[in-house]
């Protein structure tokens, strides 16, 4: 079976992680769960992105040995996915030999095959993105701050003949609107392929950068980042072994949009043509996190760090608050206030509430066994069609990427639930001696306990580890797949409840924010 492969784009190891970067493994994480969910077989790589002038650069100023500053950003960046509990299945350094060895045999077919040529070069380079400019990328005759300092240069480089793939690679993006998603940004690709595409320079003297992968057919130079760094989907699952099959074509490249216009939506495509390989099924872009309008950027200085977050909240109620924040593909602004009310209100107040609410009551009124449903009446039955309602959409929103709309109607399900808690009081039910009303009471508890079951389930791509340990709470062992688990079932009957924890505490830790 070919797998369902998915990819972020690897980090630069010159920064720490922040907002933006976490964000990223979240959304895919939340795809790559759901797709396990959905009974498919999952790949999922992420990886860090380590050669460059800036990573040379940082390492000088440090005073240490660029693989020092790499070893330690990896350590970082790997952190940060243990402690968002993301489930890659595998994580690429640009610097292994596995990587190295494919980028290598990449250049040496694509220059035996005279894609590659030598010339003679004058250009504006800016280190900061690591890419010549043009001339048109001035603003009033000047170079924009975000690209750093800028450098009129003449060198001899390898050129990789891009140009010539221009007018398939409109012809290709017009055939296939579903390429990039959203699809508004396929219409900034056809708006940037209305120039004249130049070749591309894919090499530097090794003298100016030395930490890069050399030339196969020339060690006196360096690979471009580019063109190193896009290898690694391919590089991570063995191009060029029988595995490769298996994974390739990737599912889904997710990035942000600051690289999609040229690198994913242009050179990748054409390296893989000019290769004779396959293009990815489709390239799914994400907007930006911005702090007062601004993007969270190390070069900006404003950013959040994660971690903090995570430490005081716990990696669900992150990852809860950026899927539920973002619709994927605009952009959005962060606050910690926003976050906050949606910790309290969402989390612990709804769902919190309800998970421990629940327990308690089958604790006191039914000796912690949650009870048959013996009873369909008006409020039973518009739980439950609000459920197939839910469950629905929900299916259709995943296919759509509109997550935060679906965590919107899971946590309205969520609300009903508590609504139909009070509609149903159990409290005053158990005060009555009358047959019927004890029916009421078990099969209110029984709805309640499944209401929270079928919640979780839905949610569990997001939240993985709240998903969890409330299936543990109700006596359950594992949550598996969508269509078995989200089936209104009576599988709690006779289940033994534990005793309520608090799944969402107020900050404890000094200096948290409030
Ligand atoms: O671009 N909001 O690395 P990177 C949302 N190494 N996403 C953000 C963001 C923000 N504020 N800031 C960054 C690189 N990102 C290259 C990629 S892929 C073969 C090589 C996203 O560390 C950004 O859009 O600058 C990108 O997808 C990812 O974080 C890594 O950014
Ligand atoms: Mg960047």
């Amino acid at each position: 079976m070919k797998k369902f492969y998915i990819t972020t784009a690897i980090d630069y190891a010159n920064g720490k992680p922040h907002l933006g970067h976490a964000y990223e493994k979240v959304l895919t994480d939340v795809i790559a769960r759901s797709r396990r969910m959905m009974g498919e077989d999952v790949h999922f790589l992420t990886g860090l992105d380590e050669h460059g002038q800036k990573v040379q650069q940082t390492a000088q100023q440090r005073g240490i040995e660029p693989i020092e500053l790499c070893d330690e950003a990896s350590g970082d960046f790997r952190g940060l996915c243990r402690d968002l509990e993301i489930s890659n299945d595998d994580f690429i350094r640009t610097t292994e030999d596995r990587h190295k060895k494919v980028v290598r045999r990449l250049l040496q077919k694509l220059y035996d095959e005279g894609r590659i040529y030598k010339a003679e070069y004058t250009g504006y380079y800016s280190a900061r993105i690591e890419q010549f400019l043009r001339e048109r990328d001035q603003v009033d005759g000047e170079w924009p701050a975000e690209y750093g300092e800028v450098v009129e240069i003449t060198e001899s480089n390898y050129f990789f003949k891009l140009g010539q793939y221009q007018d398939w690679l409109v012809e290709f993006l017009n055939g296939n609107p579903d390429f990039i998603f959203p699809r508004f940004r396929g219409k900034q690709v056809l708006e940037f392929l209305k120039e004249p595409l130049n070749d591309l320079c894919i090499s530097r003297p090794a003298e100016r950068l030395s930490w890069g992968i050399p030339l196969p057919f020339d060690e006196d130079y360096v690979t471009y980042v580019w063109f190193d760094a896009l290898v690694n989907y391919v590089s991570a699952v063995g191009w060029g072994e029988e595995r490769f099959e298996s994974y390739w074509p990737a599912d889904f490249h997710v990035i942000g949009k600051d690289i999609l216009v040229p690198p994913h939506a242009v050179y990748w495509p054409i390296m893989l043509k000019a290769a004779g390989i396959p293009l990815p099924k489709s390239l799914l872009v994400h907007g930006w996190w911005l702090k007062s309008g601004r993007k969270m950027a190390k070069s900006t200085g404003n950013v959040v760090d994660p971690l903090d977050l995570i430490g005081h909240f716990g990696p669900d109620a992150f990852r809860y608050f950026v899927t539920r924040e973002m619709n994927v593909g605009q952009d959005s602004d962060f606050s910690l206030e926003l976050f906050m009310s949606r910790y309290k209100s969402d989390l612990a107040n709804d769902l919190g509430n309800l998970v421990s609410r629940a327990l308690n009551m089958i604790g006191r009124y039914c000796e912690g066994t949650v009870p048959a449903a013996s009873l369909e009446e008006e409020p039973e039955k518009e739980l439950r069609a609000l459920w197939e309602e839910t469950r629905k959409s929900s299916a259709e929103l995943y296919a759509d990427m509109q997550f935060h709309v679906a965590l919107e109607k899971t946590f309205a399900f969520i609300r009903a639930i508590n609504r139909y808690a009070e509609i149903r009081a159990p409290w005053k039910l158990a005060k009555s001696d009358d047959d019927a009303d004890r029916k009421r009471l078990e099969t209110a508890l029984a709805t309640l306990a499944e209401g929270v079951r079928l919640s979780v389930v839905l949610l569990k791509p997001v939240m993985p580890g709240t998903a969890e340990r409330v299936y543990r709470l109700l006596g359950l062992t594992e949550v598996r797949e969508w269509e078995r688990d989200l089936e209104w079932a009576s599988i709690l009957e006779g289940k033994k409840v534990s005793a309520p924890e608090i799944l969402f505490p107020r900050p404890k830790t000094e200096g948290a924010p409030e």
